[in-house]
């Protein structure tokens, strides 16, 4: 059996100690979310490493102090308008930002067990925003991703993957009863296997991917949800008071290290959390990761399967 990939730090890690030592002057990043939580941090400390970033968000307004922020520091960002929940938008985005080389692309953004939803294409939102909206950035900027001559690809999932397999036979919830937190689990099952399979696609490409759970942070993440969710989850006031929180600094701290760790080159298709290859979870919750994610066969299904869901696709009239 392999041995898992560790590295010298750990569950209380900060992103900026991961990223410690990290020269990445010329280099470009594209962080998606990075108007709120995580998709800050990370930004924040990628740009503080030398990077360009481009902060990829809804609203670029919501940027706009960031970009402050990093400039005023001496790095470089800027923002760019990208809406997961619809193609076009995502189209739209790769073709200003494709045409130069890409060495980091953190598909970071995310949405958690909203009300029932479809994107603006159709798709129920999780599976749509989470990974197809993703999984069609990343296809869209492939060109500018191995142009870089060395780049990775990180999906931002979570052990919240453990409360659903992706569902071939049902994904927009057409025949069951909407949960939204199985569907919060089928899109994060469906990002941790998209990193598989963009991995064995692209590494001959200099491409890895990879796919990790942050922890459990206190963001904006649970905005929609209902309190019958929260309760469900124990993020509510009194239970939350049981949950092992990580700070937004240690939350963005394993998503560096799949983007930079030295530790992980050669290597790919991996879910990570706290700044190591996850363990197998084949039994409890809540850690390690489940089979479902990590299936090379699922995964490729799930790639030929994202591919003709979004070439049948229509826009709305
Ligand atoms: N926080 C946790 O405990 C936790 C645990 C496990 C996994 N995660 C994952 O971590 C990632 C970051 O989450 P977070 O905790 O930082 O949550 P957050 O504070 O809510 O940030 C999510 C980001 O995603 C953006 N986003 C949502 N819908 C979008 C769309 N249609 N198009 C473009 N951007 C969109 C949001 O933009 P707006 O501000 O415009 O809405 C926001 O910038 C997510 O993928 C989440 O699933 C988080």
């Amino acid at each position: 059996m392999n041995k898992r990939i560790i590295s010298a730090f750990g569950w209380s890690s900060t992103a900026a100690e991961v990223a410690t030592g990290y020269d990445l002057s010329g280099k470009r990043a594209i962080v998606t979310g990075a108007t709120s939580g995580l998709g800050i941090e990370t930004a924040r400390v990628l740009a503080g490493c030398g990077a360009q970033v481009v902060l990829a968000g809804r609203n670029i307004s919501e940027a706009k102090p960031l970009v402050e922020e990093i400039t005023a520091a001496g790095g470089k960002a800027y923002a760019v308008a990208l809406d997961l929940a619809d193609l076009r938008s995502v189209e739209a985005f790769a073709a200003t930002e494709g045409g130069l080389p890409l060495h980091l692309l953190i598909n970071n953004a995310g949405i958690m067990a909203c009300p029932f939803g479809l994107t603006k294409q159709g798709f129920e939102l999780q599976i749509g925003v989470n990974h197809l909206g993703h999984f069609h950035l990343t296809k869209a900027l492939l060109p500018a991703l191995k142009a870089a001559n060395g780049s990775r690809v990180v999906s931002v999932s979570s052990s919240g993957h453990h409360w659903g397999a992706f569902d071939f036979d049902d994904p927009n919830f057409e025949n069951v009863t909407y949960d939204p937190l199985v569907a919060y689990g089928r899109s994060k099952s469906a990002n941790a296997l998209f990193a598989v399979e963009l991995d064995r696609r692209y590494n001959a490409d200099g491409i890895r991917a990879f796919s990790l759970m942050p922890g459990g942070i206190m963001t904006n993440l649970g905005r929609s949800m209902t309190d019958d969710v929260r309760t469900k989850l124990g993020v509510d006031p009194v239970s939350a008071k049981n949950i092992r929180w990580k700070t937004i600094e240690q939350g963005s701290a394993t998503t560096i290290w799949a983007a930079l760790g030295r530790e992980l080159d050669g290597t790919g298709g991996l879910y990570l959390e706290d700044v190591a290859e996850a363990a197998p979870n084949e039994l409890g919750m809540h850690d390690g990761v489940k089979p479902w994610a990590i299936d090379p066969e699922l995964a490729a299904r799930l790639w030929d399967w994202s591919e003709a869901v979004i070439a049948n696709s229509v826009n709305p009239a």
